[in-house]
């Protein structure tokens, strides 16, 4: 912290604000005393230029296309871990030593069957319901049978949900795209990783053995490491908001999928492929370019732009190779990859795109690696929902863990109707 501040003038007395600084970024400037002392609120939709909290776990420099997680670089990560690894990392600080790496492995892979019941909420959903609409309702009625770990004030209890959450969101995950498409559930197979077992119970059917494609595998584990965690999102965001009202775990998390599915959040990497399949060839790039300039087409260039960033995304970087690497190993020669990489050259030399700092985000290539392994696109956020609950279960336990913690409850500039008498129907 730091003894500077900012001195405020309302016009009709003010106040001195101290000013925080953490290791890095942007300084703070403290309003929790602006109100009490000027009756006044700060305005921020949107929360542009709002820090909602402290945090250890994840930082961005958006100018810069820097992200770290616990200081580690998400190249560093995405070349060199794994995403258990990078899990133990988000939720303990610090990368694990081997046996502490082991112990933790040996316990997510204890806790990934689900309740046997479970299966009987999936049959209450058409087939062709949304993976995302079975999302919310069944990881929202996890809570309905992990009695024994909503005590959110019990840290053993918190350990065990969050472990629990971790371990059970591949299977139920895995479990939404079969109900999709007719075949069996497959169980888990505590042999596998964490990603060739999540590979395994959605690809696998019970009439033949099943073989993780090592390269597949990496790839996924990969896509996995690069959609963990992101600071301050929309979805975490509302992971954070809904825990501080003391909700359990699995409420929490259920919102923050809910959150998700948004096309301006996680939707993105399913409206992207959408939106490459419908500018379908290189030659029409350029309408769909005109059209994502024009003030008056609601279009957009999804998996392009973003809040923070303003440079290029670090981890489209990665995905983009990734990209190529499993389409090779795959032998697949997808149009759809030339349309992007042609979209993103086009893009980044337009003067819009330029001068707004808008650049490819997570989003713009993960749908054709993961159309490319054989997902259908409305599996896609599914997917960033799954790799996200690290994340958002990490940021839950470090606000549940933070003692200046308290109920989220912001207020509102009230631009209605003032005060008002009751006008009978009679004479309206
Ligand atoms: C994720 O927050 C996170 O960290 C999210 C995420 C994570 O890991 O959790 O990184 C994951 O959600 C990535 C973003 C995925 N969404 C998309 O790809 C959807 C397309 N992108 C846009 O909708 C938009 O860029 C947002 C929502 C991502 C960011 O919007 P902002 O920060 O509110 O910025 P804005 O909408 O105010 O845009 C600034 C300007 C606007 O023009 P002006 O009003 O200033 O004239 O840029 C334009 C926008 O019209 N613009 C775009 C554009 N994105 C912004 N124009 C064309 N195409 C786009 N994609």
């Amino acid at each position: 912290m730091t003894n500077k501040s900012a001195s405020l003038n309302t016009g009709n007395g003010g106040m001195d604000l101290p000013i925080l600084s953490g290791t890095v970024g942007p300084d703070v400037i403290d309003v929790r005393k602006l109100y009490g002392s000027t009756g006044m609120f700060t305005y921020d939709p949107g929360f542009t230029s709002t820090a909602s909290c402290e945090s250890k776990i994840t930082y961005i420099d958006g100018d810069q296309g820097v992200l770290l997680h616990r200081g580690y670089p998400i190249e560093q990560l995405a070349e060199k871990s794994n995403f258990m690894e990078v899990a133990y990392l988000l939720l303990n600080g610090e990368l694990p030593s081997k046996d502490e790496y082991n112990t933790f492995v040996n316990t997510i892979s204890r806790h990934t069957m689900v309740h046997e019941q479970l299966v009987h909420f999936y049959r209450g959903f058409r087939r062709d319901a949304h993976p995302m609409a079975v999302m919310c309702g069944v990881v929202g009625a996890l809570s309905a049978f992990y009695h024994d770990s909503t005590d959110i004030n019990d840290p053993e209890q918190r350990r065990i949900a969050s472990n629990r959450m971790i371990a059970k969101i591949p299977t139920i995950a895995a479990m939404a795209y079969k109900y999709s498409v007719g075949q069996p559930f497959m169980y888990p197979d505590n042999n596998l990783s964490y990603t060739g077992n999540f590979l395994k119970m959605t690809f696998g059917v019970p009439a033949e053995e099943y073989v993780v494609d090592p390269v597949i595998e990496a790839a996924m584990d990969k896509i996995f490491i690069l959609h963990a965690d992101h600071e301050q999102n929309a979805s975490t965001s509302t992971v954070r908001l809904a825990g501080s009202s003391g909700a359990n775990p699995f409420a929490c998390i259920a919102a923050g999928i809910a959150c998700l599915w948004g096309p301006a959040h996680g939707g993105a990497n399913e409206a992207a492929l959408n939106m490459l399949r419908q500018i379908g060839s290189t030659k029409n790039i350029k309408e769909y370019v005109a059209r994502a300039k024009d003030k008056n087409d609601p279009f957009r260039l999804m998996g392009f732009g973003h809040r923070v960033y303003k440079n290029y995304d670090p981890r489209a970087k990665v995905m983009q190779k990734t990209a190529n690497e499993v389409l090779d190993r795959l032998n697949v020669q997808d149009p759809i990859f030339d349309v992007a990489r042609e979209l993103e050259h086009i893009a980044l030399n337009d003067d819009y795109f330029i001068e707004k700092k808008l650049y490819p985000n997570v989003d713009f290539y993960s749908g054709i690696i993961l159309n490319a392994i054989g997902f259908p696109t409305t599996m896609f956020t599914v997917l960033f929902a799954l790799a996200r609950t690290v994340g958002w279960i990490a940021q839950w336990n470090e606000m549940i863990g933070d003692p200046s913690q308290k109920i989220g409850r912001p207020r509102q500039l009230y631009v209605g109707a003032g005060q008002r008498d009751y006008v009978d129907i009679a004479s309206r």
